[in-house]
């Protein structure tokens, strides 16, 4: 299958001596909805910025449809929209007239950008704020005008650097129907998150980055199969201490009365366990099954919380 980006030992130590990306390799097929999902200071701005041309690589490679960044700078951008993690627009503009500059650098033919502009505003329900200046937007307004922007020139990849960062519900909402519809229609869509819900729900696959490195890179199924942290999760009367030591021989964790015991198959264990601990005088207040997420994942390949 074709390769819509193509990252090869990919490198980037900034001056000062960072080491934003310790060699990383990714390959994404043109169609995908791929997630980078990792937490602060990652490196995943860092790949974005390499991949859009707006950072230089110290070693390695990148191929966007193709075309290398570097080499072949103008050719990879063109196949790009990006709505980048800061917002930066020219404030002093009308959205219309930033819509119209976008157009121009990406050399979209004049005559068909007043049209497909209207259609975007119209999509992303900025219609009647059309003639205003992005500063005269709420939050919400100016992620949304940000996105339809990076699709003014119909690129065959969009790019979104934590595109539902302080976006409140119903707006995060809306963008994931609406990338998920972008994708369906053919589009290659590459966001980065630390989002977990975001990356479950949306991508196809997931690379976990980490310190500047890929750890993993999988579907989400994939990843939650390949490690099992599924489990029960008892609320007991008390410190539950008397259940915990009833368990002996399971995977716990205790914090107060709520007890994790970390088992495959946890529905085929209910009896047992609970039989066990009601046996040494615990009283169960509460069970539930805790079914494996992307955040155990990344916590048991990294030993740490995505958002520590
Ligand atoms: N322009 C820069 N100059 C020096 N160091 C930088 C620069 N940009 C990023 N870094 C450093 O590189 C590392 C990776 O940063 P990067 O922005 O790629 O992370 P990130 O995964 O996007 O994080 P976040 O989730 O906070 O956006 C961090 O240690 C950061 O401080
Ligand atoms: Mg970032």
């Amino acid at each position: 299958m074709a390769l819509a980006v193509e990252i090869r030992d990919l490198r980037k130590r900034y001056r000062g001596g960072v080491e934003a990306l310790l060699g990383i390799n990714l390959e994404v097929p043109e169609g995908e909805f791929f997630g980078l999902l990792g937490p602060n200071g990652a490196g995943k701005t860092t790949t974005i910025g390499i991949t859009t041309g707006l950072v230089r690589p110290t070693s390695g490679t990148v191929q966007v449809m193709g075309h290398d960044v570097v080499t072949d700078f103008r050719a990879a951008r063109r196949c790009i929209g990006l709505a980048a993690q800061e917002l930066n627009f020219d404030w002093f503009f009308s959205l219309e007239d930033l819509m119209r500059f976008q157009a121009g650098y990406y050399g979209v033919p004049p005559a068909s950008v007043k049209e497909r502009a209207l259609q975007l505003f119209e999509e992303f329900g900025l219609m009647d704020k059309r003639a205003v200046k992005p500063r005269e937007l709420s939050g919400g307004m100016k992620r949304r005008f940000q996105i339809a922007r990076s699709l003014i020139h119909d690129p065959d990849i969009l790019i979104l650097d934590e595109p539902t960062a302080g976006v409140d519900v119903e707006l995060r909402h809306m963008l994931w129907d609406y990338l998920a519809r972008l994708n369906r229609e053919g589009k290659t869509i590459i966001l980065t998150t630390h989002y977990i819900e975001e990356a479950e729900l949306l991508c196809d696959r997931v690379a976990i980055i980490d310190g500047g490195q890929i750890i993993t890179t999988g579907s989400p199924a994939a990843l939650v199969a390949g490690q099992n942290r599924d489990g029960l999760v008892l609320e007991l009367a008390g410190d539950g201490a008397a259940a915990a030591a009833a368990l002996d021989g399971y995977e716990l964790t205790r914090e107060e009365g709520r007890l994790t015991v970390t088992v495959s198959r946890p529905e085929l264990q209910i009896a047992e366990i609970v039989n066990r601990v009601t046996a040494a005088g615990a009283t169960v207040q509460d069970l539930t099954i805790h079914r494996t997420t992307l955040e155990d994942v990344f916590m048991s390949l990294t030993g740490h919380s995505i958002d520590a």
